[in-house]
């Protein structure tokens, strides 16, 4: 686990994250309990979280707010997957059955609503209108990131640019938003909240990069989620755009085909083209990129483990296999 990584650093607030996460999960309503339960005791790498305590503690933070924060962030992220599941139809999540797979479409949606106004309550309780604009901007255009990628689905022809506008909105604002509010937390100057701003979207950028070639060569025991799912709901991510760009006509024909039709039975073929083409080495530089990118954010912050960290997460989001 990632967090293993960075455990010797932040096991103690991590243990806190986790404890406001739970407490944050009451409700007298015993399904709600239950689908939470499921999905926030299913694991998960807790990286957002993680991140805001590290960008915290990078800014020369010592006090105890940023637990909530982080919980904060990990209950959106929570809100999205249980969302995102539904409109993915996807049955395996953490390496369980999905929340909708067990108990239903309808109760992983409303129970997504259920936690991400949760999340909203935590927030006010804070008491700070810059905490509040940061997560209800990003919140908003993840909304917008996963209707952009609704409209897209099935389009053979999407293009680099409007791949990433779409994985920008949907994936990296929140790890943008996580960084940001570390920054917020210890009081650290604009400039520095930007340039952490601005590491947490080439971080995140890089970590769903990774995650759409993982949805074709992962190993499901790791990352607990099936493969093909993408391919299956019509998504032309990177693997797809780069295949289809430098294939041969047939091999440009078949991602055609296979997205436009969007058939789990075309999966090994198109692997096969992915694999070919150097479709999936070429996404993983890609990402690369963005993980150098991410740490030349933060090359100009103090020299302390924390900063390490940063910038092992960095490397971590494009290299990882899970
Ligand atoms: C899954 O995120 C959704 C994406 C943005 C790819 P994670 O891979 O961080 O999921 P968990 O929290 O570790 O399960
Ligand atoms: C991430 O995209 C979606 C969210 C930001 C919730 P994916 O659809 O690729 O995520 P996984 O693969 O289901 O985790
Ligand atoms: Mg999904
Ligand atoms: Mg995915």
């Amino acid at each position: 686990m990632t967090t293993d990584l960075l455990k010797p650093l932040i096991a103690a607030d991590m243990a806190e994250v986790d404890r406001v996460l739970r407490d944050s999960l009451d409700s007298d309503v015993a399904l709600i309990r239950q689908v939470a339960e499921h999905i926030i005791g299913g694991g998960g790498k807790r990286l957002r979280p993680a991140l805001l305590l590290l960008s915290a503690r990078a800014c020369g933070y010592a006090g105890t707010r940023h637990h909530t924060l982080a919980a904060v962030v990990e209950m959106i992220h929570t809100a999205t997957l249980l969302h995102d599941d539904v409109v993915d139809e996807s049955k395996l999540r953490r390496g369980h059955a999905t929340a909708n797979t067990t108990f239903g479409n309808s109760a992983s949606v409303l129970v997504g609503d259920f936690l991400y106004s949760r999340a909203f309550q935590q927030m006010v309780a804070q008491g700070s209108l810059r905490v509040l604009e940061i997560l209800s901007s990003a919140t908003n255009v993840i909304a917008q990131g996963e209707v952009l990628q609704l409209i897209n689905s099935g389009d053979p022809n999407l293009d680099e640019d409007a791949y990433l506008g779409v994985i920008r909105r949907k994936t990296a604002k929140l790890f943008e938003a996580a960084a940001q509010l570390g920054a917020v937390a210890g009081n650290a100057p604009p400039e520095v909240e930007a340039a952490l701003g601005r590491y947490g979207m080439h971080l995140g950028t890089a970590f769903q990069l990774v995650d759409d070639v993982l949805d074709y060569s992962g190993d499901l025991d790791a990352i607990g989620k099936n493969l093909g799912d993408d391919l299956a709901e019509g998504k032309m991510t990177l693997p797809l755009i780069r295949a289809r760009t430098v294939g041969s006509a047939e091999e440009s024909a078949l991602i055609r085909s296979a997205i436009t039709g969007g058939r789990l039975t075309e999966f090994a073929p198109v692997v096969s083209v992915l694999r070919r083409t150097g479709a999936l080495d070429y996404t993983r530089s890609r990402a690369e990129r963005e993980s150098v990118a991410a740490a030349e954010c933060v090359a100009g912050l103090p020299d302390t483990p924390y900063r390490k960290s940063l910038l092992e997460l960095a490397s971590f989001a494009s290299q990882r296999t899970f």
